[in-house]
């Protein structure tokens, strides 16, 4: 590929964050072209490609790899399927942009990793938050040093309520392996060049308590330790009525940085009620333009041909090591090391 050329993405499923990053890449990028998506639902990926105006649709994720020109691919199917397609990507070539989690297990991660590394393919996992411009601020100013090393962080996510979704069609664990997961990047980010040592979770079921006996969760708290004796708090819940809630903070002996805001902006209304806010609702619309980021950087690293900006398989592994960690802690009721 040369240089100068645009780099031909195809997208590997079309549902809700797979739709809101085709438009990104056919809308929103000027040097990417999405050229091909795949979903193996029925009509899901023509009817995404007839909305983007994309002439190749395609029910088999090998009938998209093996489309000619296509320089990278964007990976947005359930969770389960991420490993698989990552590798089956790196095999062919293609530079990956893999949805959070990249993988399930460690085993899985490191298959990821070692496939892209031995097909020499750029391999970039959706941690958004590092593109927000709160969080990218707040990761510049404890790298220069503003507030010394951090002693204390947070990290929540609050998805927005009423929560309407059918938890027997939630995965066991979904809050660790795909909400927290955001979390436990961000801290390790935030926190450069510490590792977690030791977590404690606990979970419960408390929006959906009638779903607790099936092995839903809704609802965790984590302490993590790290090696360089900082100690973080991680948090989240899937019905904030109040809207789309992520914030994190970071203490250190110089100060404080603080992130995220729910209201979505400055507006203000004074009116016979008082004063009132909106706030956001949706994730596709508070990292709307974070969103858009990841894929630019993902897109000229390509282009390029340097490394990911952007948070690599390692890091993916590093978080998901936390997240097992969070498993192990609530079925065993006490602090686990993470390996
Ligand atoms: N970074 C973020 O903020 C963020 C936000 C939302 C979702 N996600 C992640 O993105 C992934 C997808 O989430 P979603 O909410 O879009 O799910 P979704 O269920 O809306 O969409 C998944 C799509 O993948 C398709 N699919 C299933 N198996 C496939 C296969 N083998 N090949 C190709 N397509 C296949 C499905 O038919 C469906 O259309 C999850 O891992 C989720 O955690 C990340």
């Amino acid at each position: 590929m040369s240089r100068n050329k645009s780099v031909n993405i195809g997208l590997i499923g079309a549902g809700r964050i797979g739709s809101f990053h085709g438009e990104t890449v056919a809308r929103r990028l000027v040097d990417a072209h999405l050229v091909a998506i795949a979903d193996p639902a029925p009509g899901a990926a023509e009817k995404l490609a007839s909305a983007l105006d994309v002439d190749h649709a395609y029910t088999d994720v090998a009938q998209l790899l093996a489309q000619p020109g296509l320089d990278a691919v964007i990976i947005a199917t359930p969770a389960r399927f991420h490993t698989n397609i990552v590798v089956q990507a790196a095999e062919a070539g293609k530079a990956i942009f893999c949805e959070k989690p990249m993988a399930l297990t460690l085993e899985e991660a490191d298959r990821a990793i070692a496939a892209a590394r031995s097909a020499e393919v750029p391999l970039q996992v959706g941690f958004n938050r590092r593109w927000d411009q709160a969080f990218a601020e707040s990761h510049a100013a404890i790298a220069a040093g503003r507030i010394g090393a951090p002693q204390l962080l947070r990290s929540l996510t609050r998805d927005p309520g009423p929560f309407g979704g059918d938890p027997a069609r939630i995965p066991h664990w979904t809050i660790f392996y795909e909400t927290l997961i955001h979390d436990f990047d961000t801290l390790l980010w935030l926190n450069a060049g510490a590792r977690a040592t030791e977590v404690y979770a606990a979970a419960d079921a408390l929006v959906r308590p009638d779903a607790k006996e099936k092995g839903f969760l809704d609802t965790a708290v984590v302490t993590i330790r790290f090696d360089n004796g900082s100690i973080a708090v991680a948090e989240a819940n899937f019905s904030a009525l109040y809207g789309y809630d992520i914030r994190g903070e970071v203490f250190g002996p110089g100060g404080m940085v603080t992130m995220g805001d729910v209201r979505r902006s400055s507006m203000t209304l004074f009116d016979r009620h008082g004063v009132t806010q909106d706030t956001w609702r949706r994730d596709t619309e508070h990292f709307a333009a974070g969103y858009t980021a990841q894929l630019a950087s993902f897109v000229q690293a390509v282009r390029k041909r340097e490394p990911v900006g952007g948070p690599a398989g390692e890091d993916a592994r590093r978080a998901l090591a936390i997240a097992l960690a969070c498993i192990e802690s609530v079925r065993e009721q006490g602090p686990v090391a993470v390996r």
